[in-house]
């Protein structure tokens, strides 16, 4: 071949790139720009580290002769997708091209993301979708539909085996929001970002009722009442970067460790301030977020759901370098308690921990489940449930130190020893019991207390019976003396405690009995 068919080969190449990197055409971009949206390719860029990213099947284009669709092609069509590394280290993304139509899936843009879901998974490297799509697009009528059934089955068989993300951008409604749903970590922004499963105008027709598309399914929703969105940023920018801090506290797949970080935040450093932290009278609250940001390395911890069932935190930190999760009853919000939406939350962040070796540390401060006709009838047993099993279940370093109070069936879910809690710890204020001193002496001595005619008598009665039980429970010896507590704790050496015991459990190894898989109550 002469010099100048190389060359023109070569530019022939060039053009075709430059034209498949226009997507739906400059006019789209600019459309999309309006509605302060990036493109696909600038998400992605933004996304990976500078220069890291490798694309795939760019010349791909669909398959589609209805309707007119053979005359309208692009370059790639409605997807980019392809492999590159954040802070070095290596994930696969897909990332829907709205300006092609509306980013609507068709069967070859299932095709271009299953091959990287694949390849994700030959890898051992996390999935990172962004979702921008119309939904399934319309022209290719079950072709389309076959394509998100291929992309399910692969969300589901790829979950507990590489780490998978979903960044919404754009509309996900109707069937399409399954594969985020099916993820690990759902990550949406204020503006322009929705999931449905019908739009507002369907919503109209069948109950009537008045809804916007924020109100329907955009992310402030999705974060503080449904639980589906686990990040909710200002911005797109915002949550690029937000998704690489997460992908820094996560291991690349289910048989790594996440990565160590140097930590140069002194392992026995004291906290002074946590000896008096807690308040002396039990029924007043406090910040449970100011322990975690006191023990942590460097105060620094990435909070997962933190505007959904805000009475239990979820979230991962570091101790000594290496990523933790952390759950912990909050006592500001409903004094802690736990309820159908919290144990949900704190159970699916359990499992995320057990599936990817993270290591959990529970801060124990509950005074029980919920009462209430709308917790039973919301199913507070079977969701009750999944947290115990969550925790029951995992095999990864357990630490627990409770706090404060740790009653009943809920001290029982908050990993305690008997569910395989590797060590727990107790703060002397803690006080683990059936039940708090005055419900219980309303029960033992109900009829006794009816009995005493004169207030004043009747007042003496109950306090000198309740200092009696408070005396025996509301401190963490009785369950110490039974060894259901490993050690009492000074508060300001929990950090040093906490870090030796994960030290200690480095070389833990146990598993559960064989099976095809568990059936925790769903
Ligand atoms: C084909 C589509 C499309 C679709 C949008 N487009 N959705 N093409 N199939 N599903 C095209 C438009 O024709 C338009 O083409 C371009 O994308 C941009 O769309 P606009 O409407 O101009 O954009 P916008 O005003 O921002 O509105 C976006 C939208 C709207 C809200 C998503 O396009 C819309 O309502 N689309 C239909 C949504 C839908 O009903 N999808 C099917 C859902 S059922 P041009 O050429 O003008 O740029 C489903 C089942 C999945 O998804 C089941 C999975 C199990």
């Amino acid at each position: 071949m002469s010099t100048i068919e190389n060359q023109n080969k070569v530019k022939q190449l060039i053009d075709l790139r430059a034209k498949a990197r226009l997507g739906g055409g400059q006019k789209r971009i600019d459309t999309q720009h309006a509605k302060g949206k990036f493109t696909a390719r600038e998400r992605i860029e933004m996304l990976l580290d500078e220069g890291s990213f490798e694309e795939m099947d760019m010349f791909v284009t669909h398959r589609c002769n209805n309707f007119g669709m053979e005359k309208e092609s692009y370059l790639g069509d409605g997807v980019v997708v392809g492999h590159g590394t954040i802070d070095g280290r290596m994930v696969c993304v897909f990332a829907q091209d709205f300006t092609v139509f509306g980013g609507s899936l068709s069967e070859t843009m299932s095709l271009k993301i299953c091959k990287v879901m694949d390849l994700a998974m030959k890898l051992g490297a996390p999935i990172i979708g962004i979702n921008d799509s119309g939904g399934a697009r319309i022209q290719e009528g079950s072709n389309a539909l076959a394509g998100y059934s291929e992309i399910f089955e692969r969300n589901i068989l790829a979950s507990g085996v590489v780490p998978q993300i979903s960044l919404i951008f754009g509309p996900c409604a109707g069937g399409a929001v399954y594969s985020p749903a099916l993820t690990d970590f759902i990550m949406m922004t204020e503006q322009n970002s929705y999931m449905f499963i019908t739009g507002p105008k369907v919503v109209k027709s069948v109950t009537g009722e008045d809804v916007t598309v924020d109100e329907l399914g955009g992310a402030n929703m999705h974060s503080r009442k449904s639980g589906v969105a686990h990040f909710k940023s200002a911005s797109e920018a915002e949550c690029l970067a937000l998704t690489r801090r997460l992908v820094s506290f996560i291991p690349q797949n289910n048989v790594e460790d996440a990565p160590l970080i140097e930590c140069n935040d002194p392992i026995n450093r004291l906290e002074d301030s946590l000896n008096s932290l807690v308040p002396e009278n039990p029924n007043k609250p406090y910040d449970m977020k100011e322990i975690i940001s006191a023990i942590v390395d460097n105060g620094d911890y990435l909070e997962v759901q933190a505007l959904y069932a805000q009475n239990i935190i979820c979230c991962f930190a570091r101790f000594n370098g290496v990523s933790t999760g952390i759950i912990a009853n909050q006592p500001k919000f409903l004094a802690g308690v736990l309820d159908c939406d919290s144990s949900r939350k704190a159970a699916r962040f359990v499992r995320f921990c057990d599936a990817f070796n993270i290591p959990i540390l529970t801060l124990v401060d509950v005074p029980g489940f919920l009462p209430g006709t709308g917790q039973e009838y919301s199913g507070i047993i079977t969701h009750g449930a999944k947290l115990m099993f969550a925790y029951g279940e995992a095999t990864v370093p357990k630490v627990t130190v409770t706090i404060r109070k740790s009653y009943g069936g809920a001290h029982i879910v908050m990993s305690c020893k008997q569910l395989r809690g590797d060590f727990n710890y107790a703060w002397p204020n803690a006080e683990i019991a059936v039940m708090g001193a005055s419900g219980a002496i309303e029960v033992l001595e109900g009829k006794n207390i009816a009995a005493i005619a004169d207030a004043e008598e009747k007042k003496q009665f109950i306090f000198d019976k309740e200092t009696e039980y408070k005396e025996k429970f509301a401190n963490p010896y009785q369950a110490a003396s039974l060894g259901y507590i490993d050690d009492v704790i000074e508060p300001r050496n929990t950090r040093f405690r906490v870090i030796r015991a994960f030290q200690a459990l480095q070389t833990k190894k146990i598993s559960n009995p064989m099976k095809k898989h568990d059936n925790i109550p769903l």
